[in-house]
């Protein structure tokens, strides 16, 4: 059987077409959008499930093509660019179901990249750029240093990357001298025509000594500037997040992720591996969690949500969890997990039973259209269930902060539960956030008994008693104002504001671009175009950590197609991470990023638009 579909925007609409070259009788389309999708003409909506949906066609004669005309359901939403298009989509007919073509370019928009031209003196092809450069004249022709145990990350890094490598016995004696003095990632290099040195605040401060001898090789061909390098970032959390749970990435993109990070020094792997439709880690106390939402689709728990199509996914084991810490901590990036409760917890509310009130009959519908995707704190379970996974999980990773994930509980949580009227009643709580701030305190608490800190997305510092407490980390996505508020609450924070750091927005406007647009478009400049502690709060600037880059699934149906919307964004980020504020245009971004070109070859990884 030969089966023919293509789908395009049409204004508002969405216009699929199907053909087969042998009659269908009856075939259900099976496909997914970003949103709830409607049905406008030529077949009837059988099931949906937040983005899912299956279309019972009419029969569909030999040669024939079928036009179905979709749209968004809700009335703000209207396809904004081919990301929003049908994903996944297959045909059942009768119980079997048939792959279809994808029906539209999935390709990610690629960099036309300039030749790298001359920089200006005073400039180093480096991102993020050096806090202090001073150019003695004249170069070293370098190409490798002794080895040192601190430049092991490194040099495993340039082999990877198919570089020659950074050590070699050969190579020139630069043993970091540690001084104290330094910050503990900070370092001064200092390369003269018979030689080159090495002191640093630590062992991190050297291991980015040697990237910056690394990428500095292999911008200048071996011939480095003579001169000195003084740097240190301004902060200590250099973060990137992916969504591991609505896109199942492999651990090899895991790690190819760390590399690129390496590179520009950032140092915080956010792993957001559980979400409404997939946990994805191996837990030894609830088998069944990874065991039934690793793979969604035909006959699995969940359907093909988020461009699943007939079966797809997968989980994590320990040994992959050991692999992805092992890689990261050669490369000085610690690993963030996170457990999303008490909402976008669809899938574990489906695996796990006893965490949902059966007397709920509350209408509250999750931003992605679950009607079912919040735990609930009135349930004698939760307590078993939510304890045990946050320990199993805290236990397989050394950093001692968990995520608690807390954002985006729909607008009427909880009020159809009579438990949980109960449980306002006997704890003196007024409102849904209240219940929330209830929760998630307790939560942490048994954190910090146990010597971990609660890290959870803004929305946890709500609630009357001031949310989630216990010194936990705040990171503030849907702009600065919250981690700002967070701050003068007494917060740590992290700051990832969607409009700056979410690289899973479109580039542009463009119907022909891919991506999310809630939080409107992120071209490369507005990467920059921001500062982590703003304006006008000089107060807060103390309580933040750092700043994060946020890459999610929701429409990624290949590894691959993560990689040109996460870069040459994350170079942006980069910069914020290290440097002082407001000292890289995007004109000297754009002039830098040519340079790193063929590193990103190297590690075949496609870069967006510039
Ligand atoms: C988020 O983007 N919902 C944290």
């Amino acid at each position: 059987m030969n089966l023919g579909f293509s789908a395009r925007i049409d204004g508002a609409q969405i216009i699929c077409d199907i053909g087969s070259d042998t009659a269908l009788a009856a075939p259900v389309l099976c496909f997914s959008l970003l949103a709830a999708p409607r049905v406008i003409d030529g077949g009837v909506l059988q099931r949906r499930l937040a983005g899912y949906g299956e279309v019972v066609l009419p029969d569909i004669a030999a040669g024939q093509i079928h036009r179905l005309v979709l749209a968004y359901d809700h009335p703000d939403y209207s396809p904004k660019n081919r990301a929003w298009l049908p994903l996944g989509a297959y045909l059942r007919v009768g119980k079997t179901a048939h792959p279809l073509p994808a029906g539209f370019d999935l390709g990610v928009h690629l960099a036309s990249m300039p030749a790298a031209a001359p920089l200006p003196a005073q400039t180093l092809p480096l991102i993020p750029p050096p806090q202090n450069w001073q150019g003695s004249g004249g170069a070293l022709a370098f190409a490798a240093l002794r080895p040192d145990p601190a430049f092991v990350g490194a040099d495993a890094l340039a082999r990877r990357m198919g570089l020659a490598p950074l050590t070699a016995p050969d190579g020139y004696d630069a043993r970091p001298v540690i001084d104290p003095a330094l910050p503990a990632e900070g370092y001064v290099l200092t390369i003269m025509p018979a030689g080159l040195t090495i002191t640093a605040g630590g062992a991190a401060g050297a291991h980015y000594a040697a990237i910056t001898l690394l990428t500095l090789r292999e911008a200048t061909r071996g011939q480095l500037p003579c001169g000195t390098i003084t740097d240190a970032p301004r902060f200590g959390w250099r973060g990137q997040h992916l969504d591991c749970a609505r896109h199942f990435f492999s651990v090899d993109f895991i790690l190819r992720l760390l590399d690129v990070m390496a590179l520009l020094k950032l140092n915080r792997f956010h792993w957001h591996f559980a979400d409404d439709e997939a946990f994805r880690l191996e837990l030894h106390s609830y088998p069944d969690l990874a065991s039934k939402t690793a793979l969604r689709g035909e006959g699995h728990l969940m359907p093909g949500v988020f461009g699943g199509g007939i079966s797809a996914g997968g989980s994590y084991s320990r040994a992959d969890v050991a692999r992805v810490l092992a890689h990261a901590a050669a490369l000085h990036i610690q690993v963030l997990p996170e457990i999303e409760i008490p909402a976008h917890s669809h899938a574990l509310i489906k695996a796990i039973p006893g965490l949902r009130d059966p007397g709920d009959n509350g209408e509250e519908m999750s931003v992605q259209g679950y009607l079912d995707n919040i735990v609930n704190p009135a349930m004698p379970s939760t307590w078993d269930v939510l304890p045990a996974i946050m320990d199993e999980v805290s236990s397989l990773f050394p950093m001692p902060i968990l995520h608690l994930g807390c954002d985006e509980a729909p607008h009427g949580a909880w009020e159809g539960s009579p438990a949980v009227h109960a449980l306002m009643a006997r704890e003196g709580l007024d409102t849904w956030a209240d219940v929330q701030g209830w929760m998630m305190e307790i939560l942490a608490a048994r954190l910090a008994a146990r010597g971990i800190r609660a890290a959870a997305w803004e929305e946890a510092a709500k609630g009357k008693n001031g949310g989630i407490g216990h010194g936990a980390l705040l990171f503030s996505w849907t702009g600065q104002g919250p981690g700002v508020a967070a701050a003068r609450a007494g917060y740590d924070v992290v700051m990832c504001p969607a409009p700056h750091t979410y690289f899973d927005l479109a580039h542009s406007a463009d119907a022909d671009d891919w991506g999310a647009r809630w939080a409107g478009v992120l071209p490369l400049d507005n990467t920059l175009s921001w500062d982590p502690a703003p304006d006008g709060s000089p107060d807060i600037a103390p309580r933040v950590l750092g700043v994060q880059g946020c890459f999610w699934g929701e429409f990624t149906t290949a590894d691959t197609q993560a990689e040109a919307m996460i870069a040459p964004r994350i170079f942006g980020l980069a910069c914020k991470a290290w440097e002082r504020q407001g000292v890289t245009t995007p004109a000297q971004l754009r002039a830098v990023i040519p340079y790193y070109a063929p590193l990103f070859a190297a590690m075949n990884w496609a870069l967006g638009p510039l």
